[in-house]
């Protein structure tokens, strides 16, 4: 009996310690975007954003920005430069609300590129 005690008291201590851990969950600490003076290039950095997070569906299903998807239906309707966080791609891609989500960086490289003017370089 006393041991069963003893056992019992043990496993109610570890249950009570282990539930004790705390996730903090901290916002991604986002660089700001150093490209070397350089614009930033739609085919080498923000399709393969694309490419990876969203062309498992967008390739075939909704074929909106798959690499040999017209780079011109995309912009025009997708994007809005004049007021850039509102653009359906970056709100799409960054919101969570829509199957996939990029990175909190990959979403300011989005954003940036759409601010120079969402260029097909
Ligand atoms: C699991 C499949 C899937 C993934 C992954 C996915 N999409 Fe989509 N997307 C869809 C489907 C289906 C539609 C059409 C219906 C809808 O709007 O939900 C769509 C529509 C869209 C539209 C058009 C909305 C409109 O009103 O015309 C945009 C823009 C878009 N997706 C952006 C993205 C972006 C950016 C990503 C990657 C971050 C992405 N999607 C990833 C399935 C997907």
């Amino acid at each position: 009996m006393k041991k069963h005690t003893i056992f019992l008291i043990l496993i109610v201590f570890s249950l009570f310690f282990s539930s004790c851990k705390y996730d903090f969950i901290l916002p991604e600490v986002v660089p700001p975007i150093d490209n070397g003076g350089e614009p930033i290039s739609f085919a080498t950095q923000i399709a393969p954003i694309f490419a990876e997070k969203c062309n498992s569906c967008h390739s075939s299903r909704v074929p909106i920005m798959s690499a040999d998807v017209a780079f011109s239906q995309l912009v025009p309707k997708y994007v809005n430069t004049t007021n850039a966080e509102s653009s359906t791609i970056y709100t799409f891609a960054t919101s969570g609300s829509h199957y996939a989500k990029v990175s909190a960086s990959q979403g300011a490289l989005i954003l940036a590129w759409i601010k120079e003017g969402a260029k097909n370089n």
